[in-house]
């Protein structure tokens, strides 16, 4: 499958298989996320493997609806070792943690898709919550959860899937 197609086949999974994730193919997708790139090779990506009921059952006290996903990783970034940018006027309030853990978060998507799992990106938590319920330490700044989990009978894309707004109005070449 060439990347465009993986891309086009993609879809948001509401409707997840209770069959659990092999452990190869769950080593496969985080492997996709170790060699993503990341704001000066600095890597300050921290992943949670959601895996036991007890994990999962916390994620869903968090209110991040996980759809009774088999597996679900928990995407941080480390506030220590995030890079930020030394000419930057706004220096104290940016850095490239959010964008660092988002590509890592991508490329985990699309390998799980490239494995016949489907995902779900979910950031509908409240950030406080999540540190709070997983005890995480003061430097793991969560930015998103990837739920993952084989299609269940059920699977079909929601409607948002096929809206997306032309090239025109989302592209200006100067
Ligand atoms: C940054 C981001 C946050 C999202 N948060 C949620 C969420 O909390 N809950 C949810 O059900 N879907 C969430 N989604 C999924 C989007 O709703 C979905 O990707 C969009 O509607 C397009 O549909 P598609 O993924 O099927 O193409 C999120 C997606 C992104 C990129």
């Amino acid at each position: 499958m060439t990347f465009m197609e993986l891309a086009r086949n993609r879809y948001s999974e509401r409707h997840f298989d209770s069959r659990p994730i092999e452990d190869e193919k769950l080593q496969m997708i985080l492997e996709a996320g170790r060699i993503a790139p990341t704001a000066c090779n600095y890597q300050p990506q921290h992943i949670y493997v959601l895996k036991s009921p007890a994990a999962l059952e916390k994620a869903c006290i968090t209110k991040a609806s996980l759809y009774s996903c088999p597996l679900a990783l928990l995407v941080c970034y480390d506030s220590k070792t995030v890079w930020k940018n030394p000419g930057d006027r706004c220096y104290e309030l940016y850095n490239a943690g959010e964008q660092d853990a988002s590509i890592v978060a991508a490329s985990m998507m699309f390998e799980a898709e490239e494995q016949g799992i489907h995902s779900l990106w979910i950031r509908g938590f409240d950030s406080r919550t999540v540190m709070d319920t997983f005890d995480l330490p003061a430097n793991h700044i969560p930015v998103m959860m990837l739920a993952l989990g084989y299609p269940g009978e059920d699977s079909h894309p929601a409607h948002l899937h096929s809206k997306r707004k032309s090239l025109d109005e989302t592209v200006t070449v100067l």
